[in-house]
């Protein structure tokens, strides 16, 4: 089966609700731009994700960009998944590299995450890279299949089959260098092979793999032809949302 390209946004820890407001009305004065063989979606600081639901074109999703992998409790400051999926938020990532590394996420916390966000019935997006002493060590192979699996333990093979993972070379975010599409694609290859050995062939087909780490229009089209590349997790161009209709003619 054919998997649907994904263009996601990742406004990380920027836009107060005024600015989310604009971008998604400029965001609809453009939405015919958006194909339909396309998904959509912007993971937005959780101030923002009301604005969004009610303001977003509809083939546009909402995604957050974290949950705390608890159904209730005294965990202040936290929010929870039954929290994110009742107010409609279809995707949340997880183990992005900024949570690993500034606030010590480890995969079995990343894990935790993965699988309180499937039980809440929302997709994951795992989020895995090198960084860049790993990249010139040659480890970026076992590293990213480390976290991969570490990241579905536990999960179904339909599971799997309906996540997403990004692979986000640390080096590459927010830096303007980005992988080179082929060794993109190489590493994206190289994460279907291992979900096929630990899950299954099937998952392995159907997981959607993304390429995160300076996209921008430029350059998001020689990564979205790899065949094993089904879309792109963008931070810093997604901020803007003549830039993100840019990124979405270049997949649709
Ligand atoms: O989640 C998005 C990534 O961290 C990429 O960010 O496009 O600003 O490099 P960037």
């Amino acid at each position: 089966m054919a998997r649907t390209p994904l263009l996601m946004g990742n406004w990380k820890m920027y836009k107060t609700v005024a600015e989310a407001r604009a971008f998604a009305e400029e965001l609809g004065q453009h939405s015919q731009a958006l194909g339909t063989a396309v998904d959509y979606a912007i993971c937005a600081p959780f101030t923002s994700l009301h604005v969004l639901r009610v303001m977003l074109p509809a083939q546009v999703k909402m995604g957050a960009q974290n949950v705390y992998p608890e159904k209730e409790g005294a965990f202040t400051g936290e929010i929870s998944p039954l929290m994110l999926a009742e107010f409609g938020t279809q995707y949340v990532l997880a183990g992005h590299s900024e949570r690993r590394t500034l606030f010590g996420e480890s995969d079995q916390m990343v894990n935790h995450k993965v699988r309180a966000i499937v039980d809440a019935g929302m997709i994951p997006v795992l989020c895995v890279g090198e960084n860049l002493s790993q990249k010139e060590s040659g480890q970026t192979q076992a590293i990213v299949s480390g976290q991969v699996t570490q990241g579905i333990a536990g999960l179904s093979s339909d599971a799997v089959a309906r996540a997403v993972i990004a692979y986000e070379p640390v080096w590459a975010i927010g830096s303007g260098k980005t992988a080179t599409a082929e060794d993109a694609e190489t590493v994206a290859r190289e994460i279907r092979s291992v979900i096929a050995e630990h899950v299954d062939a099937a998952a392995a087909n159907a997981v959607r793999i993304l390429y995160g780490g300076s996209v921008k229009p430029d350059n998001i089209a020689g990564f979205i032809q790899q065949p094993n590349i089904d879309g792109a997790l963008v931070g810093g161009a997604s901020l803007k949302a003549s830039s993100f209709v840019e990124m979405a003619s270049a997949i649709g």
